[in-house]
């Protein structure tokens, strides 16, 4: 892990998230720990975050108290681990997971971003693979010059991974294959994932399948947003 220079909140749009988590900007741009400290490590994942997260959500933070607690517990299971191997940096790689259910423009994808965005300050190393499940059955579809066996291990080996939009798609016996492959292997090693589905739990089922619900029952944390479409109050 390479030092990082202390960040500017502006730009990284930071200030809201700061206060609401309580954390010192003196803390974290400290430059006095090494590369290998906490306020480092979360430098690192701010700059890396930023890159990943789309423009829209840059500046988003969960505010969902559920969403927050699923954060903090992979703080501590990876302060734990840890503490335990005496590993120089503590990795968020294990845990549970969390479904966001919820209708459409409720703010799933915001607070998923705002997780990310959460877990990456508190200088735990989470090196995320973020995609939305249409994308990365686009992404895995076998075609000429591509590996894709090679990019479903980037997805399903992912330390820790949103699939954003689960079950938006049209159901053919590939997005089966792939839904069911990639969940049951990160249910077996208990890696944590974060899904969002604005179909309801029955339409899950219909949608997935029972042998996939039935692991992302026992895997995840149930999170279901309710409201209008946020989309819709501010159009107006
Ligand atoms: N807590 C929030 N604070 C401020 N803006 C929010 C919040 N939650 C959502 N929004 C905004 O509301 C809009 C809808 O949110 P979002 O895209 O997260 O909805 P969604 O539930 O993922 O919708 P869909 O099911 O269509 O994917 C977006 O413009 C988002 O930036
Ligand atoms: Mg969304």
């Amino acid at each position: 892990m390479q030092p990082i220079p202390p960040l500017d909140p502006k730009q990284y749009q930071l200030e809201e998230l700061l206060t609401a988590r309580g954390i010192d900007l003196d803390w974290l741009n400290d430059e006095y720990g090494g590369p290998y400290s906490a306020p480092n490590v979360a430098r690192w994942s701010i700059v890396e975050a930023t890159k990943a997260i789309p423009v829209h959500y840059a500046s988003a933070v969960a505010d969902h108290p559920d969403v927050v607690r699923w954060v903090a517990e992979l703080k501590a299971g990876a302060l734990e681990r840890q503490a335990r191997r005496g590993s120089a940096v503590a990795t968020a790689d294990r845990g549970r997971s969390l479904i966001l259910l919820g209708p459409t423009g409720t703010g799933k994808t915001h607070q998923a971003y705002g997780a990310v965005r959460d877990l990456a300050i508190t200088g735990v190393s989470a090196r995320w693979v973020m995609t939305t499940a249409p994308d990365m059955y686009a992404a895995l579809r076998p075609r000429h010059g591509v590996d894709s066996e090679a990019e479903f291990r980037r997805y399903r080996s992912a330390p820790v991974l949103l699939v954003d939009d689960l079950g938006a798609s049209k159901v053919t016996e590939f997005t089966e294959e792939i839904n069911f492959r990639l969940i049951n292997h990160r249910y077996e090693r208990q890696l944590p994932t974060m899904f969002t589905s604005n179909a309801l739990p029955k339409e899950l089922t219909e949608r997935l399948g029972e042998r996939v619900t039935s692991r992302l029952g026992q895997m995840c944390q149930r999170v279901t947003i309710g409201g209008q479409d946020r989309r819709r109050r501010s159009a107006a």
